[in-house]
């Protein structure tokens, strides 16, 4: 028996809980968004900063159409602010998980 023979059941088991934790990564980085749940999570996190109806301003801006029409902004950039805050808007990443983030986005997409 080659010595590669002996070694590499040892080499797979080293490997595979890297390739595990890998997939688990990238499985959380494509949550579904629902929006029912996002509208839960925006009433507890965002609401008292944030109306969904056109031109109310609250302490933050409406966010009326914030991902959709012409000005819309991506869900990339929306998550970004979401997650470490913009001017006067605290950072809300660690209060949020992934799941809230994708719910608040699936919601704001259809205001
Ligand atoms: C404490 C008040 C506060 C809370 C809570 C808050 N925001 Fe904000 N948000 C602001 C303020 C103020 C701005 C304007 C920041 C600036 O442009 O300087 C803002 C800006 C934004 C913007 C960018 C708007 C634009 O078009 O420029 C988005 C998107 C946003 N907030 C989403 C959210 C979401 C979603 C939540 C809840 C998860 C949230 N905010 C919670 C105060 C808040």
């Amino acid at each position: 028996m080659s010595r590669f023979a002996l070694f590499s059941p040892f080499l797979c088991i080293a490997i595979s809980p890297t390739l595990i934790r890998a997939q688990a990564t990238h499985a959380t980085a494509r949550v579904q968004g629902n929006a029912e749940a996002g509208q839960a999570s925006f009433q507890r996190h965002c609401v008292m900063c944030h109306a969904v109806t056109e031109g109310v301003k609250i302490v933050g801006p409406s966010l009326y159409g914030e991902m959709r029409g012409p000005h819309a902004h991506t869900a990339a950039s929306v998550r970004e602010i979401i997650v470490n805050g913009k001017g006067q808007m605290p950072a809300l990443g660690k209060q949020l998980s992934d799941q809230d983030l994708a719910d608040i986005l699936a919601y704001l997409h259809k205001q």
